[in-house]
């Protein structure tokens, strides 16, 4: 389906560049037909070195692309998409990852009635690993659906959601990699505190997490079931879940992700404004 098919980059930092990787990776994309733009030159020059991708204008991506990815903050969108307006077919795709920012917001932005994809991916793309959810704009249909599915399920996996569900995404599985990580912390710095080297407390932690993860994703079983099973009365794992239960710990993840959601809804505010 992606045969042939030119990318174009808008924006090659963390995401952009880790996004890149995947594709060349998974060889669903051919690197020579793979374009970039990044506002720093050298950065650019290093990314496509690297990756063995064309370095081109801004300008170029767009007009030498099917599909274009923009990757850029949310706040340096609207100057990028007034600057280069008029140059979108509608053959094109445009796919954007933006957080926060909606398909209407891209749309406004660019001439043509142009298709649309929204994606909100995460940081374990760079390890294949990613959840990526995406939703069509008003101009896109189902096959250019398939094609950001083939695109992203190359670096993990894919689900299709409303784009009011974009910022509960965007604090479940876009913010989630970072609760992982703080997991990961507050497991090592308590077992420090509990007597083991920092190094092997941080080693058991992190495999730990590795662990239960595979199980989790490999299981037929939801997570209660799976932890149910390995909680015995009486014993040391019931003792730990009933101390954070009795302590609110589910609340506090609650409403942790809720704030990220929240802040989700703040930038489509401060920075997401459509034309009209
Ligand atoms: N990082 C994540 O985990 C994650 C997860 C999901 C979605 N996202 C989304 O992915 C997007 C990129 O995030 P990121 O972490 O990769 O950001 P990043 O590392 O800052 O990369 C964006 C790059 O685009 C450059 N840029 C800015 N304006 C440009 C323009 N007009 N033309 C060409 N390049 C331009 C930036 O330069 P400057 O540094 O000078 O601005 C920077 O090099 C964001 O919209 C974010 O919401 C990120």
């Amino acid at each position: 389906m992606l045969k042939g098919k030119k990318l174009g980059v808008l924006g090659i930092g963390n995401m952009g560049k880790a996004l890149i990787g995947g594709f060349i990776k998974a060889q669903i994309l051919q690197p020579e037909h793979i374009y970039a733009s990044d506002k720093h030159p050298e950065k650019l020059q290093a990314a496509c070195d690297e990756l063995r991708i064309q370095k081109v204008s801004s300008e170029d991506v767009i007009k030498r692309s099917d599909v274009i990815l923009l990757a850029v903050k949310p706040q340096d969108m609207g100057t990028l998409l007034d600057q280069y307006a008029t140059l979108f077919h509608k053959e094109q795709l445009v796919i954007s990852i933006a957080a926060g920012l909606s398909t209407d917001y891209i749309q406004d932005r660019i001439e043509g009635n142009i298709p649309v994809v929204r994606v909100m991916p995460n940081l374990p793309v760079l390890v294949s690993l990613g959840a990526s959810a995406y939703c069509l704009g008003s101009h896109a249909s189902w096959p250019h659906g398939v094609v950001t599915s083939l695109l992203f399920s190359a670096v993990g996996s894919v689900v299709e959601v409303s784009e009011d569900q974009m910022d509960t995404v965007t604090a479940v599985s876009g913010t989630g990699p970072a609760y992982v990580f703080l997991l990961a912390e507050m497991l090592t710095e308590a077992g420090t505190r509990e007597g083991l080297p920092r190094e092997v407390a941080g080693y058991l932690a992190s495999q730990t997490i590795k662990g239960g993860a595979e199980m989790l994703v490999n299981s037929d079983d939801d997570p209660m079931t799976l932890r149910r099973r390995v909680t015995s009365p009486g014993g040391t794992t019931a003792a730990a879940i009933q101390s954070f239960e009795d302590n609110g710990l589910r609340e506090i993840f609650y409403k942790g992700v809720h704030a990220a959601r929240h802040r989700s809804a703040e930038i489509r505010q401060t920075f997401g404004h459509t034309k009209s």
